[in-house]
C-alpha cells in the first residue's frame, strides 16, 4: 500500500530537511510557483475532493473558494494544531515524524489564497512537534523556500508558530482567531464567516494540520491520483487514524479512506487486548457517537459513518471492551466537555454541567426513569448553543441513549452500576 503522509517516516526520529528534499519534497512548491497560477492550485485542490481532516470534513477547495480574490488588505492562513479532542493524537505524531510537508502545504495554500503571512497554532505541550516545526521553518527559509521572493518567483510568504495557552475551545476556529489576537478565546458569531472577516478583520482560512500536509502530494501527483487512493469512490485520499483503548496495539496509522473498522482493529491494532471482546468505540474523537460490533464492516469515510449515525471526525478511535460501563465512559467524556466549556453561551455553560450531574447520578445507581427524557431533551436543545462544542459533547450522550438504553435502565433498576463489583 502506498503511504503518503507517512512515506518519509524514519524509525525513532524525524525526517530531515535534506532527506525530505531528496525524496521529492518542495518540488511541488517550486513547480507551482513557476508553472501554475494561484487559481490553478486552488482548482487542483477542488478537483482532488480533499475534505478537511480537523473534524467536520468540509471540502477544502470549496472553503478556499469563499475567500474573495479582489478584497484589498492582508488575508491570512491559519493551521490548526490545537488537537485537544480526547482520543486524537494524529497531528502530533505526523509533526513529530515530518514537519516539512505541513510547511510546504501551507506555502502552497498561501500561494493559492494570496496569503503573505501564515500561522501555526499549536497545542501547549506538543514540544517535540513545535521544535520540528521551528527547524522546518528555519531550514526552508535558509534554502530560500520561505520568506521574500520564494525561489525567485516573486511570491513572498512567512510562517509564525504560536503556542496555545491551552484550552479545548481554542481549537474552534473563531475562538482560535481571538486567541491569536490576544483576546479572550470565545467563539465569534457567524456570519460573517472567517473567509470574509476573520483574523484582524481580514479574510482567513483555517485548516487542520493533516489537511494542509496533503497539499504538496496533491499538487505533485494530481487530483485523479488522490481520489484513487481511497477504497471507496465517494472518498478521496488517505487518512491518519489514531487508535487507543482496549486493543492489543494502540497505534497511529495511515490507511485509505474507506477502510473498515474491523480491518483497522484486526490489522494494525493486532485485535482486541488479550481475552477481550469489542463492545463499542468512538470513531473520530470524543465528540462522535458510538459505533458497535454491527459496524465492523462499515467503510470509514465521512459519508458512510454519517449514514451510520456517527461522524468520522478526526479519525481518533477509542475502543471499549465488553467490561466497559457505557454510562461511565460517557460520564468521563462529559466531565471533559463540561470543564472545557468556555462559558460564553448559556446552553453550554449551564447545560453541560447539568448533564454531567445527571450522568454522575445514573452511573452511581441514583438515577430515575425521567432522567432519560431530560437527557434526550438536552441532546436536542444543546444544538442551539453558540458553537459546535456543546452539540459535539452531546454526541456520545446521544449514542448512549440510542445504542445502550438498556444499560442505562439497568443502572436505574438495580440502583447500582452493574459493571462494579
Ligand atoms: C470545540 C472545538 C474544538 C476544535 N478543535 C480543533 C482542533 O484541535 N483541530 C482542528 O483542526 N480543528 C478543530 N476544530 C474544528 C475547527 O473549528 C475547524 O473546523 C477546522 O480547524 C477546519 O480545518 P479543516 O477544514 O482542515 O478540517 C474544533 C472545533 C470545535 C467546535
Amino acid at each position: 500500500m502506498e503511504l503518503v503522509l507517512f512515506k518519509h517516516n524514519r524509525p525513532g526520529r524525524a525526517v530531515t530537511f535534506e532527506e525530505y528534499r531528496a525524496e521529492g519534497g518542495y518540488a511541488a512548491l517550486q513547480r507551482a510557483l513557476k508553472e501554475l497560477a494561484p487559481a490553478d492550485v486552488q482548482q487542483i485542490v477542488i478537483d482532488s475532493g480533499l475534505r478537511g481532516r480537523g473534524g467536520a470534513g468540509f471540502p477544502t477547495g470549496k472553503k478556499w473558494s469563499f475567500v474573495p480574490r479582489d478584497l484589498p488588505g492582508p488575508r491570512w492562513l491559519i493551521c490548526n494544531c490545537d488537537e485537544m479532542e480526547p482520543g486524537t493524537y494524529k497531528d502530533r505524531v505526523l509533526l513529530e515524524r515530518n514537519a516539512h510537508s505541513l510547511v510546504e502545504g501551507m506555502l502552497l495554500a498561501s500561494y493559492a489564497l494570496g496569503v503573505r503571512h501564515a500561522f501555526i497554532f499549536i497545542r501547549r505541550g506538543y514540544e517535540a512537534a513545535a521544535e520540528n516545526l521551528r527547524a522546518a521553518v528555519r531550514d526552508a527559509s535558509a534554502a530560500g523556500l520561505m520568506g521574500e521572493n520564494i525561489a525567485g518567483s516573486g511570491f513572498s510568504c512567512g510562517i509564525d508558530i504560536h503556542v496555545s495557552a491551552g484550552r479545548y475551545i481554542c481549537g474552534e476556529e473563531t475562538a482560535l482567531m481571538n486567541a491569536l489576537e490576544g483576546r479572550r478565546p470565545n467563539p465569534r458569531a457567524k456570519p460573517p464567516f472567517p473567509a470574509i472577516k476573520g483574523l484582524w478583520g481580514g479574510p482567513t482560512v483555517v485548516n487542520n494540520v493533516e489537511t494542509l500536509a496533503n497539499i504538496p502530494y496533491i499538487v505533485a501527483n494530481g487530483p485523479d491520483w488522490f481520489r484513487g487512493l481511497a477504497k471507496v469512490p465517494e472518498a478521496a485520499g488517505m487518512k491518519l487514524f489514531c487508535i487507543s483503548g482496549h486493543v492489543r496495539n494502540p497505534v497511529c496509522v495511515e490507511l485509505p479512506l474507506g477502510v473498515t473498522l474491523g480491518e483497522i482493529i484486526d490489522g494494525p491494532c493486532g485485535g482486541m487486548a488479550p481475552g477481550k471482546t469489542f463492545k463499542a468505540c468512538i470513531p473520530g474523537g470524543a465528540s462522535t457517537p458510538y459505533l458497535t460490533p454491527e459496524h465492523f464492516g462499515l467503510p470509514l469515510d465521512f459519508d458512510a459513518v454519517a449514514k451510520a449515525g456517527s461522524r468520522l471526525g478526526t479519525g481518533g478511535i477509542v475502543v471499549f471492551d465488553e467490561g466497559t460501563c457505557m454510562v461511565g465512559a460517557t460520564l468521563n467524556l462529559i466531565r471533559f466537555f463540561a470543564r472545557e466549556s468556555c462559558g460564553w453561551c448559556t446552553p453550554c455553560r449551564e447545560g453541560l454541567p447539568f448533564v454531567r450531574e445527571i450522568l454522575t447520578r445514573l452511573e452511581a445507581g441514583g438515577g430515575e426513569e425521567e432522567d432519560l427524557d431530560i437527557l434526550r431533551e438536552h441532546v436536542k436543545y444543546l444544538n442551539y448553543s453558540f458553537c459546535a462544542l456543546a452539540p459535539g459533547a452531546m454526541g456520545p450522550v446521544e449514542g448512549l441513549l440510542r445504542l445502550f438504553e438498556d444499560e442505562v435502565r439497568e443502572h436505574i433498576r438495580k440502583r447500582r452500576c452493574p459493571y462494579r463489583n
